[in-house]
């Protein structure tokens, strides 16, 4: 079987789930299937639910896990809309957001710079695409999303030199309005491209619903791990990990604790994020930016 996304800090990710207890793994973002495989090995005592809204990404992943029989079962949606209807006992969730080495290199989905097409869905059946946000967001809208983003300070200049030439209708032609305001190189384009990719797939919207969702199935002991790839989506978790482990939740401008101080949800399992050896980067340069949280809920 030709694997077309490797997965990243595997030892790490299952490592978290050491503790783990009976019950269901919620794989919120299944893709190939890597992580929940070295799961469902190393656990032998727990089921799996893996969720994925690329349906092409779900029926290879079926197909990778057929192996472990009744123990696995699919679902292909938003991750914070199949979490609502999870009814089962769940001992353990991650989530590995972000985008496949698969989507990312298949030219067709129009993540690459240079695709004939402009899309960037995750999800095909979404209709929003990257030429919505590109050719038809106004000005502001437009500056909003590649400031906030990409981070890259030069976003008035980029916007304008996208509607000037618009319309775009493809990766490569937005690569070379890009390239003829300076910004040549992967380096410079990925950010750019990336801010695109989040505004189209919702992503930090659905990072947010997803930790509320896992908070309401989670159960006593139940683990959970975020993997991320932006700081603005590792901040979201960095920043719900430590509201959900304050005792005390009292405003910060109250002289004495009134709560009661016994609201911690649970305990942050790893104090700074686990992020990928020197090796793993030169095996697998995506996993450069990758960091991962781990979260026990106690009830
Ligand atoms: C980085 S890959 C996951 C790779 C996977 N851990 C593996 O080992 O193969 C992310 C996958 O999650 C999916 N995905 C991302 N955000 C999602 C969401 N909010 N709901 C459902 N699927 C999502 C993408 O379609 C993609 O297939």
């Amino acid at each position: 079987m030709n694997i077309p996304h490797k997965p990243v800090l595997l030892k790490e990710t299952v490592d978290l789930f050491k503790d783990i207890e009976e019950g269901y793994f919620i794989d919120c973002t299944l893709g190939f299937g890597g992580h929940s495989e070295a799961i469902l090995k190393r656990y032998p005592h727990i089921k799996l639910i893996g969720i994925d809204q690329d349906k092409e990404a779900l029926e290879f992943a079926k197909k990778r896990l057929a192996k472990f029989g009744n123990r696995v079962e699919f679902i292909n949606k938003r991750a914070s809309e199949a979490l609502k209807e999870i009814n089962v006992p769940v001992s353990g969730i991650l989530a590995d957001i972000g985008v496949s080495s698969y989507q990312l290199d298949n030219k067709e989905r129009g993540f690459t710079f240079d695709s004939d097409v402009l899309d960037m869905r995750m999800n095909k059946n979404q209709t929003f695409s990257a030429k919505d946000v590109v050719n038809f967001y106004d000005r502001n809208s437009l500056e909003e999303v590649i400031k906030k983003y990409s981070e890259d300070r030069r976003y008035k200049k980029i916007v304008d030199a996208i509607i000037k030439n618009r319309p775009i209708d493809s990766n490569r032609k937005l690569s070379e309005i890009l390239a003829s305001i300076g910004l040549k190189d992967k380096k410079q384009l990925a950010p750019i491209f990336q801010a695109i990719r989040i505004e189209v797939n919702n992503e930090l919207n659905e990072l947010e619903n997803i930790l509320e969702e896992s908070e309401k199935i989670a159960r006593d002991k139940t683990i959970l791990g975020i993997i991320t790839f932006h700081s603005l989506e590792d901040r979201i978790v960095k920043n719900k990990f430590k509201e959900w482990a304050r005792k005390c939740i009292c405003p910060e401008e109250a002289i004495k604790c009134e709560c009661g101080g016994n609201n911690q949800k649970g305990i942050i399992l790893t104090k700074k994020p686990i992020t990928a050896s020197k090796e793993e980067i030169k095996e697998n340069p995506r996993s450069r930016s990758a960091k991962l949280r781990g979260f026990m809920f106690r009830r």
